[in-house]
């Protein structure tokens, strides 16, 4: 006898779980640039900025304003933000990387590509770090401790801001596979002389 068909529910965290997909895509974009550069092609500056336009626009001005103003204060809401909390952590990573893009944005102004790098190198390992926490974390908080209620009162929410962002989301995507093609395309390293 056929098992009974299980109900799936769609999972209410699934825009915010697509961005940080979009955002590895990014992060690996900027790690395979590094290694392009260090062994030899010229600093893309053009690049770096489109980045930059990436982490200050669509991740910080979308990204994580849903998770500032809806998904953290509704924990915070129900008692999951204490000091050292997930939450709190979450809060304070989100400022600690509009520091980093600032460090970033000086570096690439004075071409420094040594300390660009190195930059790059700490503001990456900080976002996987910060995604992975957060998915681990504070995501599963929301899918376990929080009543259906609540999650259903969240899930509308989401689902609206998700509607209200679509255009900015559609442009972050075409700006991410820019990035993508600009790093997959790059020619050949010549060897140096
Ligand atoms: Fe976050
Ligand atoms: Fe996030």
């Amino acid at each position: 006898m056929p098992s009974p068909a299980i109900e799936s529910q769609p999972d209410l965290l699934h825009m915010l779980v697509q961005d940080h997909l979009l955002s590895r895509s990014v992060l690996d974009a900027m790690e395979q640039r590094c290694v392009q550069e260090r062994a030899g092609r010229p600093l893309q500056v053009a690049f770096w900025l489109q980045v930059l336009d990436y982490f200050d626009g669509y991740f910080d001005r979308v990204h994580h304003c849903v998770e500032d103003e809806l998904l953290l204060p509704r924990l915070a809401l129900e008692g999951f933000a204490a000091n050292g909390s997930d939450v709190r952590q979450m809060m304070q990573e989100h400022e600690r990387m509009t520091s980093f893009r600032q460090h970033l944005r000086h570096a690439l102004g004075q071409r420094a590509r040594g300390g660009l790098h190195a930059i790059v190198q700490a503001f990456v390992a900080l976002h996987r770090q910060h995604l992975a926490h957060e998915e681990q974390h504070v995501f599963a908080l929301v899918r376990t401790m929080l009543s259906k209620a609540v999650q259903y009162e969240l899930a509308q929410d989401l689902e609206l801001r998700a509607a209200a962002n679509a255009s900015e989301r559609a442009a972050a995507e075409l700006l991410v596979a820019s990035l993508r093609q600009q790093v997959d395309r790059a020619p050949p390293t010549q060897p140096r002389s």
